[in-house]
């Protein structure tokens, strides 16, 4: 691939999250000598125990603190010589968004522009800079029946969630025109896979089905989500990261696409197997509630672009990603347990707290 950027030290915001934990435990192993710095506020959604792996190695950190806090991302940008920002820091899920919105606003985009203006700053002090924004396809809102979404889509977000997405893209957008930012933008679609927080469907699925709660479906059943396993996101960032031509917006999907009802009765089958359990027990938890006020109809991705350009494709099928995902979260109850309870949190509120950044 031309002109192949490699980093040196990079600075990954949200790291303790679902996604960007699952691409340090890529990213780590497979660049040795790049140093990896995680800043994370340890919301709700971030748990260190997701770094268990990499957490002892020499060449990764971990910072306690908040995007939002320009003076501390100047000092990290700046101690650690990071030459690549790669921000998947948000609050990131749709329902909460609609029961409380400011967060989203202020996480999402002032913490965007926060990061994209230190990194303004930082970027002249090192020989190669990116800045890669970690997206969604639900900036482009909603598909009818056909069609897919593209890079040329025009954005029409539809929840707080999505707009403060789309908001944040369009500051990075600003940072490339206005001061010629090296920036990359990945919209990626529905991700499953290991830590993922149960109050997402799959993974809420599986959880309630291991205790033989109500299994709630929005609306009609019948809304379509595009499905990626997030092994392969990561390993589509790291390639958008090294070979993507600053400025540029690439589109990240599976190509995948499954009705909630599918899924959710698939995710029934295969843990009345794993669970020994009568063919057919789990599928009698569901049950229909109220929709999701503005639930997008359909997501589908055209990541056509990653593929012709960058030669990127997912490697999982959905029948390994599911089955391992299931036997993953069958194998891991114990964080499962902590994350549901809540025992987590207060664990590293606690450490945290004291010691504030480590
Ligand atoms: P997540 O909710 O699991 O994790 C978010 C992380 O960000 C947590 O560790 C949290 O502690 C941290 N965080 C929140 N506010 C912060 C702040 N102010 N400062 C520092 N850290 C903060 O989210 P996720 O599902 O892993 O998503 C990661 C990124 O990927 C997000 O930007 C999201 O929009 C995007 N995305 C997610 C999906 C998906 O299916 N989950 C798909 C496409 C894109
Ligand atoms: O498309 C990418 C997006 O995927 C990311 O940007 C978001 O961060 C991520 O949360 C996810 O958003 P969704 O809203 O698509 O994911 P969620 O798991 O919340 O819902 C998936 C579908 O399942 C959606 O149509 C709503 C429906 N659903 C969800 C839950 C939690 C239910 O029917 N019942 C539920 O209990």
């Amino acid at each position: 691939m031309p002109g192949k950027f490699q980093p040196t030290s990079i600075l990954v915001t949200g790291g303790a999250g679902f996604i960007g934990s699952n691409f340090i435990n890529h990213f780590l192993p497979a660049n040795p000598g790049c140093r990896v710095v995680n800043l994370d506020l340890l919301t709700y959604a971030g748990n260190l125990k997701n770094l268990t792996a990499v957490e002892k190695k020499t060449d990764y950190r971990f910072v306690h603190g908040d995007v939002c806090d320009g003076e501390l991302v100047r000092r990290i940008l700046d101690e650690e010589r990071i030459d690549a920002v790669l921000h998947f820091a948000a609050e990131s899920h749709v329902d909460r968004s609609i029961t409380g919105p400011e967060i989203f606003v202020r996480t999402n985009v002032l913490g965007t522009q926060i990061l994209l203006e230190a990194s303004r700053e930082h970027a002249g002090k090192v020989r190669n800079f990116r800045y890669l924004q970690v997206s969604t396809d639900e900036v482009y809102g909603s598909l009818g029946a056909e069609g897919y979404f593209t890079e040329e889509t025009p954005l029409a977000p539809n929840s707080p969630y999505s707009a403060s997405k789309a908001g944040a893209d369009l500051l990075v957008r600003a940072y490339f025109e206005t001061f010629g930012l090296p920036t990359l933008n990945t919209r990626c679609s529905n991700n499953y896979g290991p830590y993922h927080f149960p109050e997402k469907l799959i993974p809420l699925m599986i959880h309630n089905i291991m205790e033989e709660k109500p299994l709630p479906v929005y609306g009609d059943g019948l809304n379509v989500r595009d499905w990626l396993h997030v092994k392969d996101h990561s390993a589509a960032i790291e390639t958008v990261l090294k070979g993507g031509k600053p400025g540029e917006i690439f589109n990240i999907g599976g190509n995948n696409e499954w009705r909630n009802i599918d899924i959710v009765n698939l995710v029934c089958d295969l843990m009345d197997d794993r669970l020994k359990r009568t063919p057919g027990t789990s599928r009698k938890l569901i049950r229909f509630v109220k929709d999701r006020p503005g639930h997008d109809r359909r997501y589908a991705i055209d990541a056509s672009k990653l593929k012709r350009e960058l030669g990127w494709e997912p490697s999982y099928t959905f029948e390994r990603g599911i089955a391992e995902t299931i036997d993953w979260y069958l194998s891991h109850q114990e964080w499962v347990a902590e994350v549901v309870s809540g025992a987590y949190r207060q664990y590293y509120r606690e450490q945290y707290a004291e010691v504030g950044e480590q």
